[in-house]
């Protein structure tokens, strides 16, 4: 049987879409063809330059600003999104933040602020898409699956960071709500997988990438030997979203140029 990627008749709602990844899954989501809503925290005329694109592409979007940690505003988001375009097909669960500190000095905010954003937001939004996935069903000619859901963690869910305690543990956190979520909805035929990113250059780390000496250093843990595009990460997001992938659940794909490959043994050990 011909399968594609093509995404149209379904709607995406991709979560921290004005900048970064986020902006890129949301314009590759919209080339392929579905609806998407451009979730965004405080940018506006960010969010407003991926909803151009998207429409420039000859798509179609709905920008709603909402913060992903606050239960009513993601309860009105999804019910403004499913208003909007009659249902949800596919949840991209991208926003995040790190707060970094080293360890003994990270306050309970800065501990916080990230659980909140990067796995209370993911919560939030995973139950709402599924509610609706649930309620819904699988719709003939759309989709095999009733809904899919990617989460978009990090590398550092499984690699330990110094410095950054808080942000790997959300991210941590993240897989085993992913695979609790793929086990439990399966039988609903609802697929929830992760996307774990290396180093992709966006502004969450742009001091490193940015600056000559540390973007050489940084190479060195990526056997690749390129730091990563937004655009590396939206392709995989759209193939996984797609039917090509329908055999796939509660699986993290590492997009990471071989970062997770114990970079440094290449120079001994
Ligand atoms: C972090 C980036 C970092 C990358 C690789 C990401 O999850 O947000 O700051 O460059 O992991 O270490």
């Amino acid at each position: 049987m011909f399968m594609s990627t093509n995404l149209s008749k379904q709607t995406v709602l991709v979560t921290g879409a004005s900048s970064g990844i986020g902006q890129a899954i949301a314009i590759a989501m919209g080339k392929a063809g579905a609806n998407v809503v451009i979730n965004y925290h405080s940018d506006d005329e960010a969010a407003n330059g991926t909803l151009d694109i998207i429409h420039k592409n000859g798509g179609e979007g709905l920008i709603i600003k909402a913060d992903v940690s606050r239960e009513d505003e993601m309860v009105a988001m999804f019910a403004n999104a499913i208003k909007y375009f009659g249902t949800i097909d596919i949840l991209v669960n991208n926003a995040g933040i790190q707060k970094d500190s080293k360890f003994i000095e990270m306050s309970l905010q800065d501990w916080q602020e990230v659980m909140d954003t990067n796995l209370t937001g993911q919560f939030l939004c995973a139950r709402e898409a599924a509610k609706e996935f649930c309620r819904r069903g699988v719709v003939a000619g759309r989709s095999v699956a009733a809904g899919k859901v990617i989460f978009i963690s990090s590398v550092h869910n499984i690699v330990p960071w110094a410095g950054h305690a808080n942000y790997t543990t959300s991210k941590g956190g993240e897989t085993m709500l992913m695979k609790t979520m793929a086990q439990e909805l399966a039988p609903q035929k609802i697929r929830v997988n992760s996307i774990a990113p290396g180093a992709i250059k966006t502004d969450i780390n742009k001091k490193v990438w940015s600056d000559p000496v540390q973007a050489k250093e940084l190479l060195r843990m990526i056997p690749y030997n390129r730091i990563g595009e937004p655009e590396d990460i939206a392709k995989v997001a759209v193939w996984l979203a797609s039917d090509e992938a329908d055999y796939i659940t509660g699986t993290t794909i590492y997009v990471d140029g071989g970062m997770t490959l114990y970079p440094e043994f290449a120079y001994g050990g």
